[in-house]
């Protein structure tokens, strides 16, 4: 993955391929979806066309095939243009990744080419309204009937929900085991019985939409079990393991466009009779926010690399890249918006939007305490 410390030709052409149709599409709806809510269809339009709607899926599913790393840079230039947007490949794979770890090769044959083919997207129903931190305390069901599984329950702040075709649902089989008693389940939208809340009311990406999933008696054939019962949660950490990667290559793609419009804006901006990039106070800053971003960078790419090679310590650093790079996220937008002053604090200038999206990333996929207790864990067993 690694020629030498430094990004391949390959991985460099991505990034710039990615830019190119971020700049001309997504980068421009980034205000509009932010202020309606509206889920920006363009940008998933022009991922699809360009197949970074799902780069992740392998090519003998008819996906690109892009590993990791390729994966983050794709999300992180989305990123940079529309936070919201970089959903669309970040919970693709997010939604996916459970059949890439555990399913049998007939459901991953079923599912996977949809995905690849832009059918349809994949959401991750993991979090319930009373299990959030502790995913394990989850109390949706899923019973077996002969040859079918009826699921009841509500899962809650489901990105995506009510956009994606598909979701992986985890559900308890086993009630009184704990995390050894649930299971994972591929449902699809149009099961009867599926139907979503209304859209949360969020402080940012707020073009990504995040709805309750309802599980009425929803009956699916029992071959939509991925991997063997009581194997669900493992498959669900080892999930976020993984897509932990994905957050923190979004956390540095915000972080980047506020840098990138910090730049343009100190050099433009005069005060006391020149540009206030002549000013060591600002410079400083400047420093700070780049010195940050890059050490958040390299972090996330060497995660990456575990990603790619399932690594077993893939959880420590999958935790540390998301933890990391969402509190440089969050330090380096709320710096850009300082940087602009009162500009910054107005819906004229981009800051504002990337600042309330930054935040998200140190929340979802699990919150910065729970990475930081991910990480002691791994540490304390001596795997790092
Ligand atoms: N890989 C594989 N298996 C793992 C694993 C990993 N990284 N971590 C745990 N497991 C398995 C193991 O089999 C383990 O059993 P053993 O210890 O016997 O091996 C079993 O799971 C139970 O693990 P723990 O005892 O560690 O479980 P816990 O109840 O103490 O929970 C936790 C640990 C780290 C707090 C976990 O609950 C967690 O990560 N919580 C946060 C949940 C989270 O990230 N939610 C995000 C939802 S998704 C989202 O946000 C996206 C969206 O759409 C908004």
């Amino acid at each position: 993955m690694f020629d030498l410390y430094q990004l391949s030709e390959e991985h460099k052409a991505i990034r710039e391929a990615v830019r190119e149709v971020c700049d001309a599409k997504v980068a421009p709806n980034a205000a509009h979806a932010d202020e309606t809510g509206e889920f920006p269809q363009v940008s998933l339009d022009a991922l699809r066309a360009s197949d970074f709607h799902a780069p992740h899926v392998p090519e003998e599913y008819g996906g690109a095939g892009a590993d990791a790393l390729a994966t983050a840079i794709v999300i992180e230039e989305v990123a940079r243009a529309c936070a919201s947007s970089s959903l669309i490949p970040a919970v693709n794979k997010l939604g996916t990744m459970p059949l890439l770890l555990s399913a049998s090769a007939e459901l991953k044959q079923r599912y996977l080419p949809k995905v690849a083919a832009g059918e349809g997207m994949f959401s991750y129903c993991l979090s319930e309204p009373e299990a959030g931190s502790d995913a394990a305390a989850m109390t949706t069901r899923a019973v077996r009937d002969e040859d079918h599984y009826v699921l009841n329950g509500v899962k809650r702040w489901i990105t995506n929900a009510g956009v994606s075709e598909y979701y992986t649902v985890f559900a308890v089989t086993e009630p009184g085991v704990g995390a050894k008693g649930i299971s994972a389940f591929v449902v699809e939208k149009a099961d009867a019985g599926v139907s979503f809340g209304a859209p949360e009311r969020k402080l940012g990406i707020k073009g990504s939409p995040t709805r309750e999933v309802y599980l009425d008696n929803v009956r699916i054939p029992a071959d939509r079990l991925i991997g063997a019962p009581g194997t669900g949660f493992a498959t669900a950490m080892r999930t976020l393991d993984h897509t932990r990667v994905t957050i923190a290559a979004q956390a540095i793609g915000i972080a980047q466009g506020a840098l990138d419009a910090s730049l343009a804006y100190v050099k433009e901006r005069r005060q006391f009779g020149k540009p206030i990039a002549d000013f060591q106070g600002v410079q400083f800053m400047l420093a700070d926010m780049g010195m940050r971003l890059t050490a958040a960078r390299e972090l996330t790419y060497a995660a990456a690399a575990r990603s790619e090679r399932d690594d077993a310590d893939l959880t420590y650093y999958g935790a540390a890249a998301k933890c990391f790079a969402s509190d440089v996220a969050m330090a380096i937008t709320t710096d850009a918006v300082q940087l602009l002053g009162g500009y910054g604090y107005t819906k004229d200038f981009p800051l504002e939007r990337m600042m309330r999206d930054a935040k998200i990333t140190q929340i979802y996929e699990g919150t910065n305490q729970v990475q930081r207790i991910v990480m002691a864990r791994q540490l304390l067993k001596g795997i790092i």
